[in-house]
C-alpha cells in the first residue's frame, strides 16, 4: 500500500469488527531516531494465545466470507521491509494494542498519507464509537479525542458534514504544524 493512512483504515477495521467502542490511533514521530511508530489500541473482544499466535499469518482470519485475512500481516510485511516489526497483544475481552515500528528515514517507508481525511471516514461511520488521534514528535503533539467533541457540540451529531469537515481541517492544519517543526 502506498499509504500508511490505508494500512491504519484496515486494521482499525478489526477493532471495528471486534466491537471497539473506544478505538486510539497514536503515531510517533522521531527521525533523528528513525523512528516512526503506528500504534492502534481497542477495547473490543480480544483473542486469546492460539488466535494472538496466528495473527499475522497471512493464512489466519475468522472471515467466513474469504478464506485469507491479510491486513496485519501486510502491514508487518511493510513495516519489516523497512527493518522494523510488528506486535499485537490481546486478552480475551479486554482488548486488543497493536503496534507497528517503522525506520522514518527508510526509502521504503511509506508516506503517511490523508490520515485526516482516514480518520474523519471512521468517525463518521462510526459515530457511536469513542475514536482519538495523538500524533507525537519530540517537540510537538496533537491529541483530537471525539469524546471532548461531542462534549462541545450539544446536540449536534459528530457525523454531521460540516462537523466532519471540520475536524478533517483542524488534523490537517496540526499536521503541518507538527510537520513543519520536524523540519
Ligand atoms: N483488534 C482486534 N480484535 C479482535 N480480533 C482481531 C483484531 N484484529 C485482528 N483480529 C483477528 O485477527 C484476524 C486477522 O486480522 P487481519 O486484519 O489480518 O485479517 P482479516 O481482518 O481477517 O481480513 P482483512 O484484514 O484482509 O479484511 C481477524 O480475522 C480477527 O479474527
Ligand atoms: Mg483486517
Amino acid at each position: 500500500m502506498t499509504e500508511l493512512a490505508l494500512h491504519i483504515l484496515d486494521i482499525v477495521q478489526n477493532s471495528i469488527r471486534a466491537k471497539a467502542r473506544k478505538i486510539e490511533v497514536t503515531i510517533m514521530e522521531n527521525p533523528e531516531d528513525d523512528l516512526f511508530v503506528i500504534k492502534i489500541q481497542d477495547d473490543g473482544l480480544g483473542m486469546d494465545e492460539t488466535q494472538l499466535q496466528l495473527v499475522t499469518d497471512p493464512f489466519f482470519t475468522t472471515r467466513t466470507t474469504r478464506k485469507v485475512g491479510m491486513g496485519i500481516a501486510l502491514l508487518k510485511q511493510c513495516a519489516e521491509q523497512t527493518g522494523g516489526s510488528l506486535k499485537v497483544n490481546s486478552q480475551k475481552g479486554a482488548g486488543t494494542i497493536l503496534e507497528a515500528i517503522l525506520k522514518h528515514r527508510h526509502v521504503d517507508r511509506p508516506i503517511l498519507g490523508d490520515i485526516a481525511g482516514t480518520m474523519t471516514l471512521l468517525i463518521g461511520a462510526n459515530p457511536l464509537i469513542r475514536f482519538i488521534y495523538i500524533h507525537q514528535t519530540p517537540l510537538s503533539s496533537f491529541e483530537l479525542d471525539t469524546l471532548e467533541v461531542l462534549e462541545e457540540l450539544d446536540d449536534v451529531p459528530i457525523n454531521d458534514r460540516d462537523i466532519l469537515k471540520a475536524l478533517e481541517e483542524m488534523i490537517n492544519e496540526n499536521l503541518e504544524m507538527i510537520e513543519a517543526s520536524l523540519k
